[in-house]
């Protein structure tokens, strides 16, 4: 059974991890990894394949970056070729980014099975380019690999045959319980100068929140507040330093009293950053997740997630990017109001096994 796994991005390669070292185990399994070259600075990509002993891609499609129809396109004419030579029996597609939805069509047009991990997950604002990738590729899925309670009722409810969802878990709950340990490893706090429980992390790169001037202004305002009471550390993601500089607004982070600006930090680092911190205010997608696991408070500065379960059962917090209402949530975890939360049912390490389990038995 040969089966070609796609990446394109940060957070593809944290969900893939767990599903190649699975794969491995089964010798009746040939894989291929094909990065797309969505993401490529080395802070990006070679960072996680390094600290998460990802096998080097096979294949690099080096598509980089460009609008996202171009870039969905580059994807689609460079890996029609992959798999006309390679004829794999199954496609698999990790997360929403566009190198999951480019992937994912290229292997249908095809006429090859698709696999999507992380399936169902609904923001229900198709502003975001992420909810439009996921929509598409589930809907031409043959496997989907649900996180959540909601992503099954989102499939359901959208006619998705009920034969082809599998409520698996998290594979990239898998990644983060297997490397927790080693993260502990990590000198970050002491190279950054932190006290554990005594700074917040901050990350940032929606679009609706950085590609704006007016959107990046009113946040760094709010940083302003905050930074009185706490020390901030902020990993500063391409798209949001490309946007900072564009609108010549870096200089009101770069050597300011309690914020430290550093380039987006590898895997190990930025776990052991995450699990020590007072608080965590993002609006990535993955963070809402790994802090419900860690039982770090995240404050989500976004009016919708497409996670509900981190904030009805874990911790996450969704403050919109409203400037009062973030800074009193923030203040209010200062003075230790912590925020109580359960574990999501099979975010318990094993999703990957089940996902691959279900291949094998299914895949005819
Ligand atoms: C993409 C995904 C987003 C995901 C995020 C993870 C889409 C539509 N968006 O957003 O869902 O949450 O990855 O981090 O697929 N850049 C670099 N170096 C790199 C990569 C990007 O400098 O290695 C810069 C480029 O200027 C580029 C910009 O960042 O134009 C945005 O990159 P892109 O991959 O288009 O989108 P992300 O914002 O990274
Ligand atoms: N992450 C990291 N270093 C950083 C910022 C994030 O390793 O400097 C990890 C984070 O722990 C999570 C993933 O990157 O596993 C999330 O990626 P991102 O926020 O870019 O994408 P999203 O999840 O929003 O699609």
């Amino acid at each position: 059974m040969k089966i070609v796994s796609v990446v394109g991005t940060r957070p593809n390669f944290i969900k893939i991890a767990p599903l190649i070292e699975e794969m491995n185990k089964h010798s009746e399994i040939r894989q291929l990894l094909v990065h797309t070259g969505q993401h490529y600075d080395a802070t990006m990509s070679k960072f996680f394949f390094d600290d998460l002993e990802i096998p080097k891609p096979d294949i690099n499609l080096g598509v980089g970056s460009a609008s996202d129809a171009i870039q969905t396109a580059k994807i689609i004419l460079t890996f029609e070729k992959v798999l006309l030579k390679e004829k794999p029996h199954l496609v698999t597609v990790v997360g929403d980014v566009n190198s999951t939805f480019a992937a994912a069509i290229t292997a249908k047009k095809c006429g090859i099975k698709v696999a999507h991990v992380e399936a169902g997950l609904r923001s229900f604002d198709m502003t975001m380019p992420e909810e439009i990738n996921r929509i598409l590729t589930d809907h031409i899925s043959d496997f989907l690999f649900t996180t959540e309670e909601s992503g099954n009722k989102n499939l359901i409810r959208e006619g998705i045959d009920k034969n082809k969802i599998f409520f698996v878990g998290n594979v990239m709950i898998d990644t983060l319980l297997k490397h927790k340990e080693k993260s502990k490893k990590s000198k970050i706090l002491s190279k950054l100068k932190l006290d554990k429980n005594n700074y917040a992390v901050l990350t940032l790169h929606r679009p609706s929140n950085v590609d704006d001037k007016k959107s990046l202004e009113n946040i760094l305002s709010i940083l302003n507040e905050i930074k009185k009471e706490i020390k901030i550390v902020f990993p500063i993601h391409p798209r949001t330093l490309k946007n900072l500089m564009k609108y010549r607004l870096l200089k009101y982070i770069k050597n300011k009293k309690n914020i430290i600006v550093t380039e987006p930090l590898g895997y190990l680092d930025f776990l052991c950053l995450m699990s020590n911190s007072k608080f965590v205010l993002t609006d990535s997608g993955g963070i809402q997740e790994e802090t419900t696991v860690l039982g770090v408070p995240c404050v989500t500065m976004r009016n919708t997630t497409e996670r509900p379960v981190t904030a009805k059962e874990g911790t996450n917090v969704l403050v919109s990017t409203d400037k009062v209402k973030i800074i009193n949530v923030c203040k209010s975890l200062i003075k230790e109001a912590s925020i109580k939360g359960r574990i999501p049912k099979f975010w318990n390490g094993h999703a990957a096994e089940r996902v691959v389990n279900i291949i094998l038995k299914n895949l005819n």
